[in-house]
């Protein structure tokens, strides 16, 4: 059983207002890749070439295929315990947002309510010139890629490097990182703004801070509590804290 300061048990019993960032490492245990460190997509391939404006209006086709293969790839995942133990803190504190950098879906799927994805939803479509979304199949193995009623080309519904993030998202985002007591930082390498700032924020404006990481990351130094380790083998253990 993790040992946690008693300040952090006294917030657990007390805090009105808790935000949570999360990253690719909360879904690793579920299977899916994260993007850096040895076994990341970046090692393999290249962002510029994948996950950009420019990338898509070079190569339209290279960029679906590489949206299809994650597509995939998450389509047969389910929620871990990290996922679950999630919406244990949710139901547990009055006012709680979960903030993520992932675009996965396992957060709703466990059953999480009060989601800001910040960078879109990858099961999700949406034109690339006027942005409505789209409800129709894709289908690129028969070459075209599909087109909006505006003519605009068919894109996944995420944020590529470069692009701004949703103003729902990062609003909400901001609003409650500036307001939260108690925020956690989970599976996130910290480095991709402005998501990496939102713990910073949080603890300038007086919240405490925890992270929750396999490793040391640019957050570990200002954190209130490093937790080192498996989101999936921590959290339900701070969930356990919450019922002691
Ligand atoms: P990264 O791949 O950069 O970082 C994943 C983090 O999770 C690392 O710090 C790992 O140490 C940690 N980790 C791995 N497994 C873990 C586990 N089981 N429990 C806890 N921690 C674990 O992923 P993100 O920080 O999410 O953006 O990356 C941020 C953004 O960069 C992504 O949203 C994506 C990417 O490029 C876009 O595509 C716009």
């Amino acid at each position: 059983m993790i040992e946690l300061p008693e300040k952090l048990l006294k917030l657990l019993r007390t805090a009105k207002k808790v935000a949570v960032l999360t990253g690719a490492g909360v879904s690793a245990e579920s299977g899916v890749p994260t993007f850096r460190g040895d076994e990341g997509l970046w090692k393999k391939f290249r962002a510029e070439e994948l996950a950009t404006v420019e990338a898509f209006m070079r190569n339209s086709r290279l960029v679906w295929e590489w949206y299809m293969y994650r597509r995939e790839l998450i389509s047969s995942v389910k929620p871990n315990a990290g996922h679950y133990a999630l919406v244990e803190l949710e139901n547990h504190f009055e006012d709680f947002t979960l903030i993520t950098q992932n675009v996965d879906g396992l957060h709703r799927a466990a059953g999480s309510r009060n989601i800001l994805e910040l960078h879109g939803n990858i099961t999700r479509n949406k034109c690339f010139d006027c942005g409505q979304p789209f409800e129709g199949e894709i289908d690129i193995s028969r070459g075209d890629i599909p087109r909006c009623e505006c003519g605009g080309k068919i894109r996944p519904d995420v944020v590529w490097f470069g692009e701004l993030l949703p103003a729902h998202a990062i609003n909400g985002a901001f609003d409650a990182s500036d307001t939260a007591e108690l925020f956690f930082s989970v599976g996130t390498s910290a480095l991709v703004h402005p998501a990496a700032s939102m713990p910073v924020t949080a603890k300038r404006n007086g919240a405490y801070l925890v992270e929750i990481n396999r490793e040391p990351t640019p957050l570990s130094d200002i954190a209130d509590c490093a937790l080192h380790g498996k989101s999936g083998d921590i959290l339900p253990q701070i969930v356990e804290k919450l019922k002691e």
